[in-house]
């Protein structure tokens, strides 16, 4: 698969235009405006080469998986199992066949509370998750706690937005069965030191769970690397199609686990009597499953390998410190969340204006990012706010882009003035 028409290889610095020129929503206008698409930790734009790796699918290939002994069966079969080897290596999975398919990162942990944790979790047992999650990645936590008499832990976040390191090492204990952390903030950008939780928790034996919704698409990811044992995230976020998410497993511990969804293909034979399940991955693919989307998620994966995800994390790198710069002339706005290490994602308030009224005005200037408590409304309580204003990179993003941005909000002031 080529980038573009000319197969050149993208070297760092990133040539920003030539990448515009992949996704032509990019080049769209709103009210009146061209668009400045700085809502990414939403959902990201999907280059023309994902699109179109969708349509061959349906032109050429269009058939069901692991089901059928003719011809386009097994295309579509070799297709979607080839995708499943991109996103392995991509992710540094040391086994293909840990990775399952999923709808998205919300359904990956919701397969992980609902199998593992309701395997391994009991009465007084506790679940260890950040200040900073998601509500997906504490939700799914509290059902289970909830149904076994659990208790769910969380690990205090300092007026930076850091994770208080100390207060993580002292919350682990016998009673902790799970460590569930977010690997990047969606509302503040913190990167969390993930290595240390990891090997802190592994000291104690416990397993660590990490939600790499924000960070797969912003810094190269090294499962084997951070020996994590369950990672999870979202196609969507990574400039892949929506529905379709990964969920990395060690293979000890997918093998124990009892399925999550019954149905064909996870099954090695049935009777009324006993039903035998299948081996991994399959086990946990019940359905016919986003055959598409699993194989345009292959398609993303050669797309971020040929522009490299070590160029992308600097100029994204870039955006956000010439964006955090840029914004402090605006009047009245205060960051929310200033950690040691981010990446994606600047929240902000302003004095005179909710977040909601920015977004509004924002977008009648074309500018696109998001208002509202990121789904994680805990971390907003932490600094004493209903919601955040947030505008979050991708690879596409130009400084010219954040100029535009900062013009928005001094437009936000008059208004309020
Ligand atoms: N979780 C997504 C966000 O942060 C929807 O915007």
């Amino acid at each position: 698969m080529s980038l573009s028409s000319d197969e050149t290889i993208l070297s760092t610095p990133l040539d920003v235009e030539r990448i515009r020129q992949d996704f032509p929503i990019l080049a769209t206008h709103v009210n009146g405006k061209p668009l400045v698409y700085l809502d990414n930790a939403a959902t990201s734009q999907t280059p023309k080469q994902v699109v179109q790796a969708i349509a061959d699918y349906y032109n050429t290939s269009n058939s069901n998986v692991h089901r059928g002994v003719h011809r386009l069966s097994q295309v579509a079969t070799d297709q979607y199992e080839m995708a499943r080897k991109k996103v392995a290596r991509f992710l540094g999975a040391p086994l293909v066949c840990e990775v399952i398919f999923t709808s998205g990162t919300t359904e990956g942990i919701n397969l992980i509370a609902q199998t593992y944790g309701r395997q391994h979790v009991g009465k007084g047992d506790e679940i260890l998750v950040t200040h900073m999650e998601h509500h997906s990645n504490i939700v799914p936590w509290q059902m289970l706690c909830e149904e076994k008499g659990a208790t769910l832990k969380v690990v205090p976040v300092d007026e930076k937005g850091d994770i208080i390191f100390e207060e993580y090492e002292k919350l682990l204990s016998p009673r902790t069965k799970l460590v569930a952390a977010v690997h990047v903030s969606n509302a503040l950008g913190t990167v969390n030191p993930v290595k240390q939780m990891i090997e802190a928790a592994h000291a104690m034996n416990i397993p660590v769970l990490l939600d790499g919704a924000q960070s797969t698409p912003h810094m190269p990811i090294n499962i084997k690397d951070l020996d994590v044992d369950f990672f999870v995230c979202s196609g969507h976020k990574m400039y892949g199609p929506t529905g379709i998410g990964v969920l990395y497993g060690k293979g000890k511990y997918l093998e124990a686990m009892p399925p999550y969804k019954g149905g064909g293909d996870m099954i090695l034979s049935v009777s009324f009597e006993k039903t035998v399940f299948n081996s991994l991955p399959y086990k946990f693919e019940a359905g016919t499953p986003h055959i598409e989307g699993t194989i345009a998620l292959g398609a993303t994966v050669d797309y971020l390998n040929a522009v490299g995800m070590v160029a992308i994390a600097r100029h994204e790198q870039m955006l956000m410190n010439y964006g955090e710069e840029a914004l402090q002339a605006v009047d009245g706005l205060r960051f929310i969340g200033q950690a040691r290490e981010k990446a994606g994602v600047i929240s902000f308030v302003m004095e005179h204006a909710h977040p909601h009224d920015i977004g509004q005005i924002l977008d009648e200037h074309g500018v696109a990012i998001r208002a509202g408590h990121h789904c994680a409304q805990p971390i907003m309580k932490h600094f004493n706010v209903p919601a955040t204003a947030r505008a979050s990179f991708a690879m596409y993003n130009t400084k010219e882009e954040i100029d535009a941005l900062v013009n928005a909000l001094h437009a936000v002031n008059k208004v309020f003035a």
